[in-house]
């Protein structure tokens, strides 16, 4: 894929994604030469801004960062303009076509227009049809893409319904739907270490591998995000979407080439095959749970219920811990007890791959298992645990392990997941975005557990700085396992 030059339109401007996320990640592309020689990006929304006053706004939250040249900054800043408009009004989008047509024209950067949308969910569907209305789907011109921010939809039907809207105006292959998890190194790496070593590749299975632990935990309560947060719940802002994206990640069949649809098409099958909840896998399988309020380390943390935004008698979950399958021939009886909370103890994501013991145990049953931990963050890396003689008298086992870590790379610079994927956005590249099979698959799945969430003993409370409702340790425990409690 080449990197044509473009105009970068974001929706939602004004908003809190644009200036933490979206437009430092440009600053960064630009700043390493990687953006097209010519483009522009244009703020969209209802806010009076200028291009001035946008332009000097989006100056002062980024002079201040780490990695940020002035003489850099400068420049980039020049390709920033900005449209106030209500993108809920149709008969406002003739101004942004023609705001479009003299950007295009000042600058040679044409009609290869992105269209980025980053606003409330309820926008999601009317954007692409206004913007079809000026013909701002037609490629006879120039490409034309959108990109979706996460939620995809609040349940099955609701994101089928998205996908119909929008597919009656862009073809699929013009939709890229972020699950920025996809964006990250370390979730691509998955990929290569499975499929480009020989000596993992064949105990990829049954057949080798005991069981499975996927964790994505963060420290960080809602911060803020209290009124989002409190309709949507771990479940469909963490589960739904990123771990289950992690875990297709680690399970899926090899692609028969690096290929978007090559790739998705195998996500899309491991996804299908995500064994169906029934209700008692509800009752015994899955644990949500709630944080309350806890001293950790010396600072008092509130509860939930008591965080800006959030209702005092909430229901939302704060925390999943599920033990599933996949029901296909290469995972078929591995249980894979996958979680994800706020206010645990410390940020981490990772994969854990527990591998079967040796047939007969001559060293005594206690001895060492053989794990791999991949690390998704902080900290990337890949850790693998054996056993090893124990020095002295005796042959008694003990764990030893051997580290790899990301940092000892010379090429240390990782692109964030945001500047990778609106990289691959600029080149035309779907590959890390998620598919509308693979969306609505992951919809089906969680859909028991989105009404299971409104039975009167479906949540567990946890202290905030803990790992999760002591049932979830139950999850493992009656498994005669326990989860692995990162650091
Ligand atoms: C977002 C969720 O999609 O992912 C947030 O809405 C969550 O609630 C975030 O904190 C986690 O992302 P990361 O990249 O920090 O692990």
């Amino acid at each position: 894929a080449t990197t044509e030059n473009t105009n970068i339109v974001i929706f939602g401007a004004s908003g809190d994604l644009t200036q933490r996320k979206l437009i430092p990640a440009l600053y960064q592309l630009f700043a390493s030469n990687l953006l097209p020689e010519k483009f522009t990006v244009l703020g969209v929304s209802r806010s009076g801004y200028s291009d001035e006053s946008f332009r000097d706004k989006l100056h002062k939250a980024l002079e201040d960062s780490e990695n940020v040249d002035s003489v850099t900054l400068s420049r980039f800043i020049e390709h920033l303009y900005y449209l106030s408009i209500d993108p809920s009004d149709s008969s406002q989008y003739g101004k942004l076509k023609a705001r479009l047509d003299d950007l295009g024209q000042a600058h040679g950067t044409g009609a290869n227009n992105l269209f980025y949308l980053a606003t409330p969910p309820s926008l999601y569907g009317l954007i692409p049809q206004y913007l079809a209305e000026q013909g701002l789907n037609k490629e006879s011109d120039g490409w034309k893409r959108l990109i979706v921010e996460k939620p995809f939809g609040y349940n099955t039907a609701s994101a089928n319904e998205l996908d119909d809207v929008i597919h009656e105006k862009f073809k699929e292959s013009q939709l890229y739907r972020i699950d920025h998890y996809l964006g990250k190194e370390t979730v691509q790496n998955l990929l290569v270490f499975r499929f480009s070593n020989g000596m993992f590749e064949p105990l990829w299975n049954r057949n080798f591998i005991d069981y499975v632990e996927i964790t994505g935990g963060e420290f960080l309560g809602v911060e803020g995000r209290g009124g989002y947060y409190d309709g949507s719940g771990a479940v469909r802002d963490m589960f739904q979407n990123h771990l289950l994206q992690v875990l297709a990640m680690a399970t899926m069949e090899p692609p028969s080439a690096i290929r978007a649809d090559a790739i998705r098409d195998e996500v899309a099958k491991v996804m299908q095959s995500f064994q169906p909840l029934s209700d008692d896998d509800l009752k015994k399988n899955l644990v949500l749970g709630q944080y309350t309020a806890s001293e950790v380390r010396g600072e008092m943390l509130p509860g939930y219920r008591e965080e800006p935004g959030v209702s005092d008698e909430s229901r939302t979950e704060t925390y999943v811990g599920l033990k599933m399958f996949i029901d296909n021939w290469r995972w078929n009886g591995v249980p894979f007890y996958v979680r994800t909370g706020k206010r645990l103890p410390t940020r981490v994501t990772e994969v854990v791959i527990h591998f079967k013991k040796t047939p007969h145990p001559v060293f005594g049953k206690d001895a060492p298992e053989n794990k791999l931990i991949i690390r998704i963050q902080p900290d990337e890396g890949i850790q693998m645990s054996f056993g090893l003689k124990k020095p002295g008298a005796g042959f008694e086992a003990q764990e030893v392990s051997m580290q790899f870590h990301y940092q000892s790379l010379e090429e240390a610079t990782l692109l964030t997941a945001y500047e990778r994927l609106l990289l691959d956005a600029v080149k035309g590249d779907a590959t890390l975005f998620a598919r509308s099979d693979a969306v609505k698959a992951c919809w089906e799945f969680v859909e028991p557990i989105l009404e299971y969430k409104e039975h009167p003993d479906a949540l567990f409370g946890y202290a905030a700085g803990t790992w999760g409702p002591k049932e979830a340790d139950d999850l493992l425990k009656n498994d005669d396992r326990a989860w692995r409690f990162p650091c």
